[in-house]
C-alpha cells in the first residue's frame, strides 16, 4: 500500500514534501529544547524528559487518506493529513505540559490550527495526553512555507501508558476483551494518581529550595 509515485514530478514533490515536513520537525524540536534550557536555568530542572519525532510513513499516510475517502495524492496528503510530521514531549510533571504548550503558542511565528486537551477529557480508552496542531514557518530558498506538526505533549506515566495501551490495541486490532479495556481504564486513572502525587512532592521540593 506503499505510496510509489510514477512520474518524475510526482517523484520530486514526495521527496519535497518528506524534506518540508522535516524541516518542520527540526525548527518545533529546537523550539523546544530552548524552552527546556531556559526553563532549568530558571526553575532548576528540565520540564521535558524527552523529545521524540517521525515523519508519517507513506503507507500510512495511504492509509489515512483512504479511509477519510480522498484520493492519494500529494495535494491531498499536505490538506488533510495533519499529523504526516508529528513531535511527541514527554514532560515530567502534569504542569509542565500546559507551561510548555503555552511557551511555544505564544510565539510569533507559531500558529494553532486544532488543540486537543485529553488530559481535561480523556478519552474513553482513558488515554491522557494534550495535542496540539500548529503550523511552523519553513524558509526555503524561494519561498516561506506553513508546515503543519502535530504535537503531543505527556507526562512518563501517562506515556507508560499509552504505550502498552498502544500495544495491546493493535494485538487485539481494536477489539480487546472488556475486561481488559476496563483494567486500562483503571490503569489509566493510577497514572492521573501517581501524576498528581509525584507533582504534589514536586512542589514541596521546590519550597524548600
Ligand atoms: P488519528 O487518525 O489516529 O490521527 O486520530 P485523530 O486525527 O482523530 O486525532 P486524535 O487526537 O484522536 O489522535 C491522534 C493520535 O493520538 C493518535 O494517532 C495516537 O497516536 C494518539 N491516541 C489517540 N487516542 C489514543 C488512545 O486511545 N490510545 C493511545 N495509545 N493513543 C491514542
Ligand atoms: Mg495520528
Amino acid at each position: 500500500m506503499e505510496y510509489i509515485p510514477e512520474m518524475k514530478d510526482d517523484v520530486d514533490s514526495w521527496q519535497e514534501v518528506q524534506l518540508v515536513y522535516s524541516s518542520a520537525l527540526k525548527e518545533i524540536g529546537t523550539k523546544l529544547e530552548i524552552l527546556n534550557d531556559e526553563f532549568a536555568h530558571v526553575h532548576q530542572y528540565n520540564p521535558i524528559e524527552h523529545i521524540k519525532s517521525r515523519i508519517k510513513s507513506s503507507e500510512s499516510i495511504v492509509k489515512k487518506l483512504r479511509k477519510n475517502g480522498y484520493e492519494t495524492t500529494i495535494p491531498n496528503m499536505v490538506k488533510y493529513v495533519n499529523d504526516i510530521a508529528g513531535i511527541r514531549v514527554i514532560c515530567s510533571f502534569t504542569s509542565d505540559i500546559y507551561r510548555i504548550a503555552e511557551m511555544l503558542i505564544n510565539q510569533s511565528d507559531i500558529k494553532v490550527v486544532s488543540v486537543k486537551d485529553y488530559i481535561l477529557n480523556p478519552k474513553d480508552s482513558g488515554y491522557k495526553s494534550y495535542h496540539l496542531i500548529v503550523t511552523v514557518p519553513v524558509f526555503l530558498s524561494d519561498r516561506i512555507l506553513d508546515v503543519k506538526v502535530e504535537i503531543q505533549i505527556r507526562t512518563v506515566a501517562m506515556d507508560f501508558w499509552a504505550s502498552l495501551e498502544h500495544k495491546i490495541h493493535y494485538k487485539f486490532e481494536g477489539n480487546a476483551p472488556e475486561h481488559i479495556k476496563r483494567e486500562l481504564v483503571e490503569c489509566a486513572m493510577m497514572v492521573s494518581d501517581l501524576d498528581a502525587k509525584m507533582l504534589s512532592l514536586n512542589e514541596e521540593i521546590q519550597s524548600l529550595k
